[in-house]
């Protein structure tokens, strides 16, 4: 009989116990969860930006749709248009410039030209010409 009640209470002993520790787990779970929550975006924090996309323009190389188009319009589409071009060659449209990059570079290059460029124009097509001739600014991530 005394037995039995020294068990029992013994039982009720252990039962509470597992309770509040049951209970302290409960309170201190979403604590960790938060803390957990703090450590990833700290970790996004520091985590460094990834790099910067090789463009034309990071690498300092011009374009045809953002600088060529206009300079060919400046200096050279007066006298190669679709209505007057001098033999024949129409400089309007991107795909002339890679049909005829030979001779253009070389008048370019010894600056052969009607109306001769300024120094810092035929530093600009060469610079285009002799990169590939890139079309848009995303022309060049395959270089590097
Ligand atoms: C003021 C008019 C004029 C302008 C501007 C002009 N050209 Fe010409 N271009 C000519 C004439 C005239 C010829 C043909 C006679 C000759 O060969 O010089 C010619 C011929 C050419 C040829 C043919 C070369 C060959 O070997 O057959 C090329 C390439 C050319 N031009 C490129 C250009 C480029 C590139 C520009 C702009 C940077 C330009 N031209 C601007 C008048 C012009």
């Amino acid at each position: 009989m005394r037995r039995g009640l020294l068990i029992t209470l013994f039982g009720m002993l252990m039962l509470s116990m597992s309770a509040c520790q049951k209970s302290k787990a409960d309170d201190t779970a979403p604590l960790e969860e938060a803390e957990a929550e703090a450590v990833t975006s700290n970790a996004d924090v520091k985590t460094p930006e990834p790099a910067a996309p090789v463009t034309c323009r990071s690498l300092n190389i011009p374009t045809y749709e953002l600088l060529i188009k206009d300079l060919s319009a400046l200096r050279c589409d007066s006298c190669h248009n679709e209505t007057f071009a001098w033999k024949g060659i129409v400089l309007t449209q991107y795909d002339a410039w890679q049909t005829y990059v030979k001779p253009i570079r070389n008048r370019i290059f010894y600056n052969l030209l009607t109306q001769p460029l300024e120094p810092g124009e035929q530093e600009i097509f060469l610079s285009w010409i002799d990169n590939g001739l890139p079309k848009t600014d995303a022309d060049c991530t395959a270089k590097k």
